[in-house]
């Protein structure tokens, strides 16, 4: 059984990519919504409840974790890591295929406070920021309007321009989404700029479906059917092709908080 958790409901971003390559297997989704946002939270407090979270996955039977959520990656992984005896399968801040990608030269990148300050991010950053311009930027009461279900609308509108303004102000040609609830707000962003919008959530299901058949956690004929997908998704991709709806999976959805907010956004992401 798989595990994915965010702060809330923007690891199912993520949770629809990793569906969209293993539809048949079994899943647990716990958004922490009691204790959202993560943005601003030490990251001692995130990974005591990266702990707490794992128990209780591991304890549902989940044999792999993802941690759908930019912060928690930032903040708790590498500890989390070091104490349970199971993968954890984390959120990669995308900054290499914009450096690749940028015409202009400048990047930007919209994620959390906690993100932004990670090792990870800055040891990438520090990676590309030679051949090209890195600006940053925290979406500002985005994760706030996810978890309230205000994809669209003037308010949404505007909190979103009010982010984005700085880096298309700067030049930015390509936007790293560096947080899981902003593909949520994906189609406001894009009435708003015309740039190149870089989602890690596709790369990241890759990643999971390689270490799952690493780690011999999918049969054969799973793991076959799973490396297939991987590689008929990715051409349809590269050929700017619309991918196919993704079917509703085998799974039980937890909050900590309201489950109100994390089923009806489940309901629009998956068909079926
Ligand atoms: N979805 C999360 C992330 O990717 C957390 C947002 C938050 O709780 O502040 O960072």
């Amino acid at each position: 059984m798989i595990g994915v958790f965010d702060s809330g409901c923007g690891g199912l971003s993520v949770l629809k990519e990793i569906v969209r390559l293993l539809p048949d297997e079994e899943y647990i989704y716990l958004a922490d919504n009691a204790h959202c946002p993560y943005g601003e939270k030490s990251p001692e407090y995130i990974t005591d409840r990266c702990r707490e979270i794992t128990r209780l996955l591991m304890s549902k039977g989940a044999d792999i974790i993802v941690v759908a959520c930019n912060t928690a990656t930032a903040a708790a992984i590498n500890t989390v890591r070091g104490e349970f005896d199971i993968k954890f399968i984390g959120m990669e801040p995308a900054v290499k295929p914009a450096a690749l990608g940028t015409r202009t030269g400048v990047i930007g990148v919209l994620a959390t406070a906690g993100t932004l300050k990670g090792s990870k991010y800055l040891a990438s950053k520090g990676n590309y920021e030679d051949g090209c311009r890195i600006v940053e930027h925290v979406g500002e009461g985005f994760v706030e309007l996810v978890e309230a279900g205000k994809l669209s609308g003037p308010e949404t509108e505007a909190t979103v321009k009010r982010s984005l303004t700085p880096l298309l102000d700067a030049g930015a040609d390509t936007i790293v989404l560096g947080c899981t609830h902003y593909p949520f707000l994906l189609p406001t962003m894009q009435k708003i700029a015309n740039v190149r919008f870089i989602d890690p959530a596709p790369a990241v299901a890759r990643h999971l479906v390689y270490v799952m058949v690493q780690e011999g956690l999918l049969g054969e004929r799973q793991a076959t059917k799973a490396l297939a997908t991987v590689v008929a998704s990715e051409e349809a991709r590269a050929l700017g092709q619309e991918l196919p709806p993704v079917p509703r999976p085998k799974i039980e959805l937890i909050a900590t908080g309201d489950p109100s907010g994390l089923e009806a956004l489940f309901e629009t992401v998956f068909v079926g």
